[in-house]
């Protein structure tokens, strides 16, 4: 497993994290909690020592268990929503219930990044006003180490609310969507976050459209009917097809986590997955050398101008 430092906190982390939430939740979503117990145990083995997790994934009891005893070891995300179910702000008394919530689950006395989650642009100003001072003193008593936010990346595809977060200077790291069909923080993001040394976690590197031909061939297909990418130059039956035949790309999925792990300015890649199987393959593809050039450039000449989908 490859480590590195992340942003400028101090902490070192492996170069994949294991995200507890997606569509997976560690297999929660359609398995047993065995299996979430395994896989979770399975990243311990392979190395991995970060570990994303939400109040809203129901996942963080597993991460708490599993890792009770390995948990100086080990780095914690987490996250509290902004939003209750009305959609009324939550009052900043109950943000840090839901830390004290977060904190109990995971079996700790400190989070080491705690996110608001999935913030939206026009959200911000209200959680930068209501949030930061009674968080920053949950950071003084010793129960956070580090603040941190994530975008809304299904709606907010071309980084509007991280582009003004970042102008505060306030939070230690960013969570951030970030994949072949939009690749657009690599001019917005990451490096901003490169400068000031904010730490960055990347999200969506496969969702569902790059772990799913059928998908893949609809998000490019819209993209082409709405002009956004070049009709002419991609392969109508078969877009990806360029990936797919290269000889030193196993997958469309190993191809999607080389293709973020190696970018300038990202620290680690979430990994979602329910299966130990695949966990051990993305390790091994975040793990290994980027993309060949021709490859990259071919992506770049497709969709390096994208930002409209979050390939969910
Ligand atoms: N706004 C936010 O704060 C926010 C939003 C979304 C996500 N997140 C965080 O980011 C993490 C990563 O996002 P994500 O879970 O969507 O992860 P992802 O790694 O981009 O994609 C995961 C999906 O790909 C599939 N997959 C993974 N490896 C595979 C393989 N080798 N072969 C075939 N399919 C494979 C998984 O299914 P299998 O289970 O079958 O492997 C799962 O459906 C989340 O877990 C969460 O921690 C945060």
């Amino acid at each position: 497993m490859e480590y590195t430092n992340f942003g400028n906190t101090g902490l070192r982390v492996s170069r994949v994290g294991l995200g507890c939430g997606g569509h997976s939740r560690l297999g929660l979503s359609s398995g047993s909690e065995s299996v979430a117990r395994g896989v979770v145990k399975h990243a311990l083995d392979l190395g991995i020592n970060f570990y994303d997790t939400a109040r809203i994934y129901g996942t963080e009891h597993v991460v708490g268990d599993v890792l009770f005893g390995e948990r100086q070891h080990c780095v914690f995300s987490t996250k509290t929503l902004v939003l209750d179910r009305e959609g009324d702000f939550i009052a900043p008394d109950k943000i840090i219930s839901s830390l004290e919530k977060s904190l109990s689950r995971l079996r700790t006395d400190y989070i080491d990044i705690f996110n608001l989650h999935g913030v939206r642009p026009k959200e911000l100003e209200f959680c930068l006003q209501n949030y930061i001072e009674p968080l920053l003193k949950e950071v003084d008593k010793g129960k956070i180490r580090y603040l941190g936010v994530t975008e809304l990346f299904e709606e907010d595809t071309s980084h509007i609310m991280l582009e003004k977060a970042l102008e505060q200077e306030v939070f230690d790291s960013v969570m951030v969507g970030f994949n072949m069909l939009n690749p657009s923080a690599r001019k917005k993001i990451f490096p901003i976050c490169s400068e000031r040394k904010v730490g960055t976690q990347v999200m969506f590197a496969v969702r569902r459209a790059l772990s799913d031909y059928d998908r893949i061939n609809k998000v490019i297909d819209n993209l082409a009917e709405q002009n956004e990418i070049d009709k002419d130059s991609i392969d109508q039956g078969n877009p990806m097809g360029f990936i797919a035949e290269n000889r030193d790309i196993g997958s469309i999925v190993e191809a999607a986590y080389r293709f973020c792990s190696r970018e300038f300015g990202v620290d680690l890649v979430l990994v979602g997955t329910g299966s130990k199987d695949h966990l051990s393959k993305n390790v091994d593809a975040v793990n290994s050398a980027a993309l060949p050039t021709e490859i990259c450039e071919r992506l770049d000449a497709l969709f390096g101008e994208v930002s409209s989908v979050s390939g969910d």
